[in-house]
C-alpha cells in the first residue's frame, strides 16, 4: 500500500473549509477526529434509505438495519480481536468506563480493596472509581508520573499488592500524548490477579489493539475519536467478567422474560444494552473503522511520527515556548505554553489565524495540579494533517507573540 497525505485529506471534506477567512487547521484530534467522506456517506444511507429499529422488526428495513448493526459489532470485534459477544455499543469511552465502575467495581469490592489508577488518567478514567469507591468502602491509588509526562514504572511495582483488586490506566494521555507501557502494566496487574482497563480513547486512531495479546479484561473507546460520529463507542470485556456482572441499565432489549416477580437477562452483549441504540451510529463507526482498516497503518503511523519531530523542532525554535509532556515514547500531541500568555488567550488568537487546538486542563486537573499549571495549549494531530499544518501553527504563534 502507498500512503499520500494529500489523497487522505481528500477524504475529508471538513478540511477544505475556512474559519474567520482563515484556510482551517485542524490540530484539535485529541477532542474529536474529522469525519471522511464515506462515513458522512454511511449515516446518510442509513438515514435516507435503511433506517429503522433493530432486532424487534417483522419487516424488510428492520432486517436490514439490524444486519448494518450487527455487522459493525463484527466490525469492532474484528478490529481489536475479540468475539462479537464481547462488544458492548456505548456513548463512548465515559460509558464504557461506569459500566464497569458500575457493574463490576462497585458490585465486588469492599473496604480493603485498592483501586489503581495513575495521575495522568482523564476525568473519566477518575470519578467513576471515586464513586465505586464511595459506594464499596475501596479506595483509590495513584501511579505518579515524571516531569516529563512518564508513568513512574518504580513508583507503579511498589503501589501494586495483594490488596490491588483493579487497575484502571489511560493507553495514550490525552494531554501530553505520553504512551503508558500497557503490555508490561496488565502483565504486572495479572500477576497479582487484579482486573484490567484500558482507556484507549487516545490510542485507537494511532496505533492497532489487540485485546488477546494485551490480555486486558476491558477496554474502551470512542468512536469519534477513530473518524466515526460521536455519542457511539465502545467496551470490550472478557466474556466470563460481563457473563458474571449485573445488567447497567433496566428497559427492553437487555431481558429475556419480564414478570411483576422478577426478570432474567438476554445473553452478551444484549443484557448491557437497554432502550433503542444508537443505530445510525454504529453504523458509521464500523464504516470508519473499515476505512482505517484499509489504510497503511505502519505508513499513518510514521508519518505520524515524522510530524510530531518536526513540530517539536519547530517549537524548539520559538523563544519563551516550553513544551510541557516530553515522555520519550508520545503520539503527536503537543501540549505546550508560551511565557506571558495565557492558554486560552493563545488559543483565541490561533482561532482568529484559522488554527483550532484546545486549551485549558483538558479534563486532566489532577495532572495540571502535579505539573504545576493551570493548562496548555494542546496542538493534537492525526492522520491528515501535514507538514503545511505544523508552519501555520507555528508561523501564527510567533505572530501570536506581537500580541502577547
Ligand atoms: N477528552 C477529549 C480531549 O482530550 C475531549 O480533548
Amino acid at each position: 500500500m502507498s500512503f499520500s497525505v494529500d489523497a487522505v485529506r481528500a477524504q475529508f471534506p471538513i478540511l477544505a473549509t475556512s474559519v474567520h477567512g482563515k484556510p482551517l487547521v485542524y490540530l484539535d484530534n485529541g477532542a474529536t477526529t474529522q469525519k471522511p467522506q464515506c462515513v458522512i456517506d454511511a449515516l446518510n444511507t442509513y438515514y435516507s434509505s435503511q433506517n429503522s429499529n433493530v432486532h424487534r422488526g417483522a419487516h424488510y428495513l428492520s432486517d436490514v438495519a439490524t444486519a448494518e448493526f450487527e455487522g459493525a459489532r463484527q466490525v469492532v470485534a474484528d478490529f481489536l480481536n475479540a468475539s462479537r459477544e464481547e462488544i458492548l455499543w456505548t456513548r463512548g469511552t465515559t460509558e464504557s468506563i461506569n459500566i464497569v465502575a458500575q457493574c463490576y467495581a462497585r458490585e465486588q469490592l469492599q473496604t480493603g480493596d485498592e483501586i489503581l489508577i495513575t495521575a495522568m488518567e482523564h476525568h473519566s478514567n477518575i470519578v467513576p472509581w471515586q464513586l465505586a469507591c464511595e459506594r464499596s468502602g475501596a479506595t483509590l491509588k495513584v501511579v505518579p508520573v515524571h516531569d516529563d509526562g512518564s508513568l513512574d514504572m518504580e513508583a507503579y511495582d511498589a503501589l501494586l499488592s495483594e490488596r490491588t483488586r483493579i487497575v484502571a490506566v489511560v493507553q495514550v494521555s490525552n494531554s501530553l500524548g505520553t504512551i503508558n507501557p500497557i503490555a508490561e502494566i496488565i502483565a504486572k496487574a495479572k500477576a497479582i490477579g487484579a482486573v484490567t482497563l484500558i482507556d484507549g480513547a487516545q490510542a485507537i486512531s494511532h496505533f492497532p489493539v489487540d485485546v488477546q495479546a494485551l490480555d486486558c479484561d476491558f477496554y474502551a473507546f470512542s468512536g469519534h475519536k477513530v473518524f466515526g460520529p460521536t455519542g457511539i463507542g465502545a467496551l470490550y470485556g472478557k466474556r466470563a467478567l460481563l457473563e458474571a456482572m449485573p445488567p447497567y441499565q433496566g428497559g427492553g432489549e437487555m431481558i429475556e422474560r419480564v414478570t411483576f416477580a422478577a426478570s432474567t437477562w438476554n445473553e452478551l452483549p444484549y443484557k448491557f444494552e437497554a432502550g433503542t441504540p444508537n443505530i445510525g451510529g454504529a453504523i458509521g463507526l464500523g464504516t470508519a473503522i473499515r476505512w482505517l482498516d484499509n489504510q497503511d497503518r505502519v505508513a499513518l503511523e510514521q508519518h505520524e511520527a515524522s510530524l510530531l519531530d518536526y513540530a517539536t523542532e519547530r517549537a524548539g525554535e520559538i523563544g519563551g515556548l516550553r513544551l510541557i509532556g516530553t515522555a520519550p515514547n508520545k503520539v503527536a500531541v503537543l501540549s505546550f505554553l508560551l511565557e506571558g500568555g495565557h492558554p486560552n488567550d493563545v488559543g483565541q488568537l490561533l482561532d482568529q489565524q484559522g488554527v483550532a487546538v484546545r486549551t485549558g486542563h483538558h479534563c486532566t486537573m489532577p495532572l495540571m495540579d502535579r505539573l504545576g499549571i493551570p493548562g496548555t495549549v494542546r496542538a493534537s494531530l492525526s492522520v491528515y494533517n501535514d507538514k503545511s499544518d505544523i508552519d501555520t501553527l507555528f508561523n501564527a504563534l510567533n505572530k501570536v507573540k506581537t500580541f502577547l
